[in-house]
């Protein structure tokens, strides 16, 4: 038997207070084993982010469990966090979340920094691997906004690689793109899953993304419906 990757135990999250709280996620478990490609599903605002934020420790659970790799996220202080997500996941983003006044390599370098003891060459060549790996080397000297949509993307894919990390969390990866070069997104993230053996957890409303995956999780009203 393996041991999941994800544990989710009793997850509630709840945003406000008295009667304007919303209950975003109402008691969710799920577990995930390594290397499964789970795409989880359902209609706007019922708390496919929310889940997953919760997941990446980007917001905090009003109560519940979250083990990433043996390690409960909601018991790390805030000071260690950021650390144990690097190390843990890699996060792609719908509006893909590059900072503008970094070039592409610089982008990916600047998330290197929990591997700032090694040697300078070998944090440039894993930038470049990861460059390479999203067919993205000739732009490495490009600004994000000198980039399309799709290659922006691949640029942030290839910062949530560098660290090497085993979870790979994606919320709407192809929400701003043509279907074409959301395509060319959806292959890119089931080959690492395939090749790298990451784990990936993919949040979208779009039905035609869930052939991509090996497990689908419906939710409805901050609650899971089916799990398959
Ligand atoms: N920071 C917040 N403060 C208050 N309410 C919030 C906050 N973030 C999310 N919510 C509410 O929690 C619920 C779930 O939101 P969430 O963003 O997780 O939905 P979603 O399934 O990702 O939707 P979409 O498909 O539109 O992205 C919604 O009712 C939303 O309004
Ligand atoms: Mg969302």
């Amino acid at each position: 038997m393996t041991n999941p990757i994800i544990r989710i135990e009793g997850v509630n999250k709840e945003y406000g207070k008295g009667k304007n709280t919303v209950a975003a996620l109402k008691d969710i478990n799920i577990e995930i084993n390594p290397g499964d490609y789970v795409a989880v599903v359902g209609p706007s605002g019922c708390g496919k982010s929310t889940l997953l934020h919760v997941m990446a420790g980007l917001e905090q659970p009003t109560n519940g469990r979250i083990l990433l790799d043996g390690v409960d996220v909601t018991l790390i202080s805030e000071r260690d966090l950021p650390k144990v997500r690097a190390e843990k996941i890699g996060f792609v983003f719908q509006s893909f979340l590059l900072i503008d006044d970094l070039t592409s390599y610089e982008n990916i370098e600047a998330v290197l920094w929990p591997n700032s003891d090694l040697n300078p060459h070998v944090q440039e060549e894993m930038s470049l691997e990861v460059l390479r790996e999203v067919d993205m080397l000739e732009r490495r000297d490009h600004r994000p906004l000198q980039l399309s949509g799709g290659e922006q993307q691949r640029i942030a894919i290839a910062r949530a690689l560098v660290n090497n990390p085993p979870i790979l969390f994606c919320d709407e990866p192809t929400g701003n793109l043509d279907s074409q070069t959301g395509e060319t997104i959806m292959k890119m993230i089931a080959q690492l899953n395939r090749d790298r053996k990451m784990t990936v957890v993919l949040v979208t409303h779009n039905e035609d993304l869930i052939k991509y995956a090996k497990r689908v999780i419906r939710m409805r009203d901050g609650a899971i419906r089916s799990d398959k």
